[in-house]
């Protein structure tokens, strides 16, 4: 007859472990090792590596920005195409690109190797912003959030047509919903 249960609740009599094994104790120093090696690689990559930088957010409301952007628009108009302002804003500039179904606004000429802070922000729905360089290479993206202000720190290294293209699934125009940056040579 079953007279004593253990119930995992009481402690096992006795000493029932054996102390870690040299290779135990060399394979968790490694795999330690390499976790520093992994966390000390995010500073050095956003320092050091050639990706995107990463994104200053900040909160707004979106009938201001949107407010902001046309006025930002109105200021270095140097022209039109089908009704969208084209926007020359000097190198350095802070510059505003908002998204909208099923449009970008407006579109942006700006002048290569110099940079720019991109803000970029929504108007009504999610979208998703991803600009493709002249020969068709995927260069950046962000997320569009209504209520959101997303900057992007930006060099154009060539020149010629960037496209914009929406990723996130907005509406019955998601597919059309393109847009451009002209990049004029140095
Ligand atoms: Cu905007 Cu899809």
């Amino acid at each position: 007859m079953l007279t004593r249960v253990h119930t995992g609740l009481d402690p096992v009599p006795g000493v029932w472990w054996k102390p870690a094994h040299k290779a135990e104790k060399v394979w968790v120093s490694i795999a330690f090792g390499w976790c520093i090696v992994l966390f000390a690689m995010m500073p050095l990559w956003h320092w050091k590596g050639g990706q995107n930088p990463s994104g200053v957010r900040t909160r707004v409301d979106p009938k201001a920005y949107y407010a902001r952007t046309t006025k930002f628009a109105a200021q270095y108009k140097v022209g039109e195409d089908r009704g969208l302002p084209i926007v020359a804003p000097p190198p350095g500039a802070e510059v505003y690109l908002v998204g909208l179904t099923f449009q970008w606004y407006p579109i942006l000429q700006l002048q290569q190797g110099k940079e720019y802070m991109l803000h970029m922000s929504s108007l009504d729905v999610n979208h998703g912003f991803a600009v493709f360089d002249p020969s068709g290479t995927f260069v950046a993206q962000a997320q569009m959030v209504p209520g959101y202000d997303t900057t992007l720190r930006l060099t154009f290294t060539k020149p010629g047509k960037y496209v914009v293209r929406c990723f996130e699934y907005c509406g019955i125009g998601h597919a059309a919903m393109v847009g451009a940056f002209r990049v004029v040579g140095a």
